[in-house]
């Protein structure tokens, strides 16, 4: 079943403001979905600050923590949230993202395309199995996440 950690799980993905702000929503999208992952939820939000502070929680004694959660919430553009299925996607994910600083980030990931600074590394993904679920279950309603079929998936899997 969905859900199962090392099987089929579920992640959340978000692009940040800057992300949306330079034009790589579809960029970002299209890395997932050729890669063969599933689109389960995706919506276009500004986040409230009560859930802009929660998703960062464990960074709160953290000095950029106001600034991050500012800038999350500034309305300057939305985030786009997304959860995305398929196997070991959690891991996987963070591959295609790739390391937070962008000075680590290795090219052909997404932050090592794209991103020159930390601040501006442009997504989001679940780190653990405990932080996809938690996120997932803070920036979506269980009746935003559809789970539908691929139909192609013995081309795929
Ligand atoms: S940790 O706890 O050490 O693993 O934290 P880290 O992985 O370095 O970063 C966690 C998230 O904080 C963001 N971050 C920053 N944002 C703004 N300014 C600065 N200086 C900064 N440093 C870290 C980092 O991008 C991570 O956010 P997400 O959205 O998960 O990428």
């Amino acid at each position: 079943a969905a859900g199962t950690p090392g099987g089929i799980e579920r992640t959340f993905i978000a692009v940040k403001l800057d992300g949306v702000q330079r034009g790589l929503v579809s960029e970002i999208i299209g890395r997932f979905e050729r890669k063969g992952y599933k689109l389960v939820a995706i919506k276009s939000v500004v986040p409230s600050r009560p859930i802009a502070e929660a998703h960062y929680g464990d960074l709160r004694a953290r000095p950029f923590f106001k600034g991050l959660v500012d800038y999350m919430t500034s309305g300057r553009a939305p985030v786009i949230a997304m959860v995305w299925e398929g196997p070991d996607v959690i891991r996987q994910g963070r591959r295609i993202i790739g390391a937070t600083n962008p000075m680590d980030a290795q090219p052909g990931s997404i932050r090592g395309d794209f991103t020159l600074t930390v601040g501006r590394n442009i997504i989001h993904g679940s780190d653990s199995f405990e932080s996809a679920t938690f996120e997932i279950g803070l920036w979506f309603d269980p009746e935003e996440v559809y789970n539908w079929r691929f139909t192609n998936e013995e081309w795929v899997v």
